[in-house]
Parts: structure tokens; sequence; C-alpha cells
């Protein structure tokens, strides 16, 4: 398994990366009420950037990553805690049909077969789970400039629909921030974040 977050890892948790977690984080609980009854499934969840401050609501949690080294530093913060697992690996390994709760930031654009991914999914939500997605609109590809990303982002009437061929229903879809960031030199680029909810 390639790691393209080896070399991010160690310095992941900056302020920018926070900062952005945190807007997530924000956005996610305007609209989904957490119960402590909760099974959580965090989908490239890196070091927990995410995951930790939703885990304290819930009951247990999952959080998958395909970077070793990523989940290493989450590891080191979630050390002799319980009812927190992580999973290194594809999200497809995960096979208890027992997740009420899937959520995940900025990691779908590096996920090759979201469909499959979806499908998946659908089979370890119990019936009324909800699944929070936070990913960039469409955008030029400069978001990962020399990176090799599956995804330039979405276009989230199409994500809407794969969600719907796999089975669930889509609640909400909208537009919480737009980035400013230098990617180019010189020229300062705008790409949209959305919040996609979605319901078994
Ligand atoms: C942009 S980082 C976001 C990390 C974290 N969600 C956060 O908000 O700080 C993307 C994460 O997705 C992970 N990732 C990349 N490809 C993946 C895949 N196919 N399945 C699961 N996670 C993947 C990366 O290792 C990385 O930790």
């Amino acid at each position: 398994m390639v790691d393209y977050f080896e070399n991010k890892a160690a310095k992941w948790d900056n302020p920018e990366k926070i900062a952005m977690a945190n807007r997530f984080v924000d956005e996610l609980k305007k609209h989904v009420t957490l119960n402590p009854n909760w099974k959580g499934l965090e989908i490239g969840g890196g070091t927990g950037l995410v995951g930790l401050q939703l885990f304290p609501k819930l009951k247990e949690m999952v959080i998958e990553d395909t970077s070793e080294e990523m989940l290493k530093v989450l590891r080191a913060k979630t050390e002799g805690m319980d009812n927190i697992e992580t999973l290194w690996g594809d999200v497809t390994d995960y096979k208890n049909p027992d997740i009420d709760f899937v959520f995940s930031n900025m990691a779908f654009h590096h996920i090759e077969n979201i469909p499959n991914l979806l499908n998946h999914l659908f089979q370890i939500c119990k019936t009324g789970a909800v699944v929070v997605i936070g990913d960039l609109r469409s955008e030029d590809g400069s978001f990962h400039r020399f990176d090799p990303i599956p995804h330039r982002g979405f276009d989230t009437d199409e994500l809407s629909e794969q969600f719907r061929n796999a089975g669930f229903t889509v609640q909400l879809v909208q537009t919480y921030h737009v980035l400013k960031q230098e990617k180019v030199p010189g020229k300062l680029s705008e790409y949209e974040q959305f919040i996609l909810i979605a319901h078994k």
C-alpha cells in the first residue's frame, strides 16, 4: 500500500489543518445530534483531528486510514483509551454490520473507487445510520498539484447520485467554507468545501 502521507504525518497537526478539521466538526454538529449509543467509523481519519473531537460523544469508534504513519501519530494520542480502535487498511476491510455513524473529512478525494466504497458502507451501516462527508467541490487540479490523486474534488450531483445508487438517502449537500490558498505561486485559488449528509 503506497503511503502518500508518510512524510506529512509528523507535521500534520499544524494550525491550518487543525482549523480545517474544526470547521468540519462545527458544521457537522449543526446538522447531526450525536448519540452516546452510537458506534462511529471515520474514513481516512489520519491523526484524529476530527475523530478525537467526536469520540467523547459516542459509545465507540473505529478510525480507519491507509497511512501507517498518520495512524502512528493517532495511536500516540489514544494510548490507554478504551472503545477506540484504529484500522490500518482499506475501509472495505471492516466487515461488521454495526456502524451507526460514518464521517470523513478531506479523505474521499483520495479514494479511487467511490461507488465500491459506498456499496460497502451500506453493508456495514445499521438502518438509520448517518453518513457525513466533507470534501472539495470540483477543482482544477491545483489543490494537489504534484501528488497523484484520483479525484479533483467532486461534482456533488454525481456524488449524491452515487450515494443514492448505493441505497442511501441524501439529506443535505451544501458549501460550508471556501479555502483560499496560494498553490500556484502568485495566484490565490479558491476551493469550495462541501458537507454531504446521507442516511441509510
Ligand atoms: C487530507 S488527509 C485528512 C486527514 C483527516 N481526515 C483530517 O481531517 O485531518 C487524507 C487522509 O486520507 C487518507 N487516505 C488516503 N487514501 C485513503 C484511502 N484509500 N482510504 C482511506 N484513507 C485514505 C490519508 O492517509 C490521510 O490520512
